[in-house]
């Protein structure tokens, strides 16, 4: 069954009883909330590990508490009820909640009144709006009381968790002038505020009091009772309450504002003062669909398939967007116990979407060049921080109880702990970067090494393609060292088919790249590089239907015929053709070895059979149950590997297969076998080995979501941004017409209608631009549209 619709750029939750939470990210820069559909959910400021601002129960029973609480009491009667349905519950009709681009919205009517409670971040400053609109509907007056309500957490999430010697007894609040001021006594910068447009008949700063003894935030006290007891005070656990009377003719309406805000009551006044009216908190809401609406409009499509349309236009790049901010740290899965930034996910995330992001890539992935060792792989895990200049020199604040830390010599790790693919992906992430933009000077500029040195990022990238050269094992395959793209596969001295087919595909970026920039010897010496290897994988990778996964360090095959358990893995066969390293009848075999021992209904598992039991060897791969994660299930990131290699061999109806199996917009009606959210990508699906099979896990964080908008939009649809030109090559079903794009590229707008007339799955027969004939689109100048027809055939 279904939950909800989709509808424009919302989704909407028609029943708030979901088998599971289904969360939205609000805020793009430092102020951030984690929202479910109804209002649980935590913010933090910049780090969801040092500076949480509301407190968060994970995984708990009930779901999603505490929350940003909206509470309406009926004082005629007493009965009260909440506008995201929980905490209050109860009947689920007459609720709704829409999930926006960066807002959410929940309402209701119950008993005659229709309530409203819109959350959403204001771009360019550091606070939540909570815009809570009511209306009379009953036909009699109305005498209400409307409490907004949330729990303060400590900063630190761990300290928040584990240390309550430190937390309870070093945070205080204050009431002064209807604002509520929350303090870490400890720290600096320590404050938060809840504040709103209206001045308050009540409040409570003690969450204690205003929830009452063996109760919850489903029947507090001050809203059972109607009365806020003005609670403050030093020590104990706070909240931002304040409650509002309002008295409500027959049709009148209302509306209040609530602000949760970083910093103290200066800045609260501020806040306050720039959003009191109204008309301040319609236009910084629009600013944010203008926000959004300048960054999708990089790429609009009209196809054949809606669910396609649904997602590329709007769900799937927001989702990669949301993932080049908050790399795998913040959502209600990972519950934001983590700073930085993961090496090859963010490399990943970067490379899929300078499109939309050009500068939020840029930036990325100085920060990851920065993260690069002198020898050329990249710190697994590292936060930016660690090497930014301080600009204030103040010194740094010194908790008077340890707060778990990094150890500054142990930050930068050795071989033993480095993971083979990380940096590789650097090389296409930067030449992604360069084509879309076109920003050659990139490439010169001088970016420090994490160890020692500076260099050129150009330099950079040889130093990656360098790295995996010198990290070869007796097959002269890459080493696999502690994981390659599969974190549960660390083969130490094994050998990692995935790691070399990168390494094929980064070289062959490299040396485009190199040809562009003129610099012939090395076009000429990684290109003989990329033969090498490629010659290598082709003798000892090729295991007669599929290519292997690997080696282990005492030199069994993995992925092989010959083995019971994981004969076919996901990764070796796409990489092999995606890399182009395969020739086209092995390649055609390998894909067909994907599609007849990996498809399912949910989408490709990572390999067949699962393995039932741990070999160390192997790594802990064995170790994780059979359809799980990385063994055996749907795991969601490669899909678009096989899409994006399926249009490599010019099979478009099996590139769509594979993309409408694994399309989260498609399961809408499954949703009780699916459970999670229909417009996100999951990190994994239960593969065929578990009996959940099907069950969809761990939305919103996973490099699914920028994939498959590479896979999709430049392999399936075709239209790919180089150096010079754009071009246009899609690889669609037989049964497609055609579909229609418009592509903004360097400031300009291209309108590009692809005819397929023939019913072909590939090839392009003409491209006419500007009614002239053309092998590729060339740049308009910016602030010009240029008209782009394609026959196929
Ligand atoms: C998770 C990790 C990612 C890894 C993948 C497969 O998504 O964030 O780095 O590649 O799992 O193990």
């Amino acid at each position: 069954m279904s939950y909800g619709y989709f509808t424009g750029r919302e989704y909407v939750i028609t029943r708030p009883d979901t088998p599971v939470s289904f969360t939205n990210y609000l805020g793009l820069e430092d102020f951030v909330s984690v929202i479910s559909h109804n209002a649980g959910g935590y913010s933090f400021f910049k780090s969801p590990q040092y500076h949480r601002i509301t407190r968060f129960r994970p995984n708990g029973v009930p779901k999603d508490r505490p929350g940003h609480y909206v509470y309406v009491r009926d004082n005629d009667t007493g009965e009260y009820w909440s506008l995201s349905w929980q905490p209050t519950g109860g009947s689920v009709t007459g609720y709704e909640s829409r999930h926006g681009l960066s807002y959410s919205r929940f309402s209701c009517e119950r008993n005659g009144i229709f309530g409203e409670q819109t959350l959403f971040v204001p771009l360019g400053d550091d606070c939540e709006l909570w815009d809570v609109k009511l209306e009379n509907r009953s036909g009699r007056e109305r005498n209400l009381s409307v409490f907004g309500y949330c729990e303060f957490s400590w900063h630190h999430i761990n300290i928040d968790n584990q240390n309550f010697q430190m937390s309870l007894y070093s945070a205080g609040s204050r009431y002064t002038d209807g604002i509520i001021e929350y303090d870490l006594h400890y720290e600096k910068d320590g404050y938060q505020t809840f504040t709103s447009n209206f001045t308050p008949d009540g409040f409570d700063t003690l969450r204690d009091e205003f929830i009452g003894e063996w109760r919850s935030e489903t029947n507090p006290d001050a809203v059972e009772s109607g009365y806020c007891s003005g609670s403050l005070g030093t020590t104990g656990n706070h909240c931002g309450a304040l409650m509002k009377r309002v008295t409500l003719e027959v049709g009148q309406d209302a509306r209040l504002l609530f602000i949760l805000g970083e910093g103290g009551e200066q800045a609260a006044r501020g806040l306050r003062n720039k959003f009191s009216a109204p008309v301040a908190v319609d236009k910084a809401f629009d600013a944010l669909a203008k926000h959004w609406n300048g960054k999708l409009s990089a790429l609009q499509i009209v196809t054949p398939n809606p669910e396609m349309d649904l997602l590329i236009n709007t769900w799937t790049p927001y989702q990669a967007g949301v993932n080049v901010l908050f790399s795998r740290f913040a959502s209600f899965v990972e519950v934001g116990g983590r700073t930085g930034l993961g090496y090859r996910d963010t490399a990943q995330d970067a490379m899929c979407i300078p499109s939309l992001e050009p500068e939020g890539c840029r930036n990325r992935l100085l920060q990851l060049l920065n993260g690069q060792s002198s020898l050329g792989y990249g710190l697994h895990l590292f936060d930016p921080a660690w090497f930014e200049e301080k600009k204030d020199k103040e010194p740094e604040f010194k908790s008077p109880t340890v707060i778990p830390g990094f150890d500054k010599t142990t930050m930068i790790h050795g071989i033993e702990d480095v993971c083979a693919d990380d940096a590789l992906w650097l090389v296409p992430a930067v030449c992604e970067y360069v084509r879309e933009t076109g920003d050659l000077d990139f490439c010169s500029l001088s970016v420090p090494f994490c160890d020692c040195g500076v260099a050129t990022v150009y330099e950079h990238l040889k130093r990656s393609l360098d790295f995996t050269a010198s990290q070869t094992g007796k097959n002269g395959v890459a080493l696999g060292l502690r994981a390659d793209w599969n974190d549960c596969l660390n083969l130490g001295g094994g050998e990692s088919a995935m790691v070399s087919f990168l390494h094929v595909w980064a070289l062959g970026h490299f040396v485009e790249l190199a040809d562009w920039l003129g610099e012939e010897d090395d076009a000429i010496s990684y290109g003989s590089l990329r033969d090498q290897v490629i010659r290598n994988c082709e003798d000892v990778l090729w295991d007669g239907r599929w290519y292997r996964r690997g080696f282990t360090a005492s030199g069994r095959v993995i992925g092989s015929d010959e083995n019971a358990e994981g004969k076919v893995f996901m990764e070796s066969n796409t990489w092999a053709v995606l890399s182009g390293a395969a020739q086209q009848e092995r390649a055609l075999s390998a894909m067909d070895a994907v599609d007849e021992n990996l498809y399912t209904d949910y989408g490709l598992m990572l390999n067949a059979p699962s393995f039932t039991a741990p070999d160390d060897e192997l790594g802990f791969i064995g170790r994780v149950y059979p359809g799980v994660k990385e063994n055996g299930a749907v795991f969601s990131h490669p899909n678009p590997w096989a899409w994006a290699a399926e249009c490599m061999l010019g099979r478009g109806d099996r590139a769509m297969k594979f993309y409408n199996a694994l399309c989260p917009a498609k399961q809408n009606d499954i949703i009780d076998l699916r459970r999670a959210e229909p417009y996100s990508y999951c990190q994994f699906i239960m593969g065929k080995d578990h009996p959940l099979h099907g069950q969809a896990n761990h939305p919103w964080m996973t490099g699914t979501a920028g994939w498959a908008y590479f896979a999709a939009t430049q392999y399936m649809l075709g239209i790919r941004a180089d150096y010079g030109c754009m071009r246009i090559d899609p690889c669609i079903p037989s049964d497609w017409k055609g579909f229609k794009a418009v592509r903004r590229w360097r400031g300009a707008e291209y309108k590009i209608s692809v005819h397929n007339p023939d019913g072909v799955e590939k090839g392009v027969v003409s491209i006419m631009q500007d009614a002239a004939k053309v092998d590729a689109v060339l740049p308009v100048p910016a602030g010009s549209v240029s008209i782009v027809e394609v026959i196929m055939g």
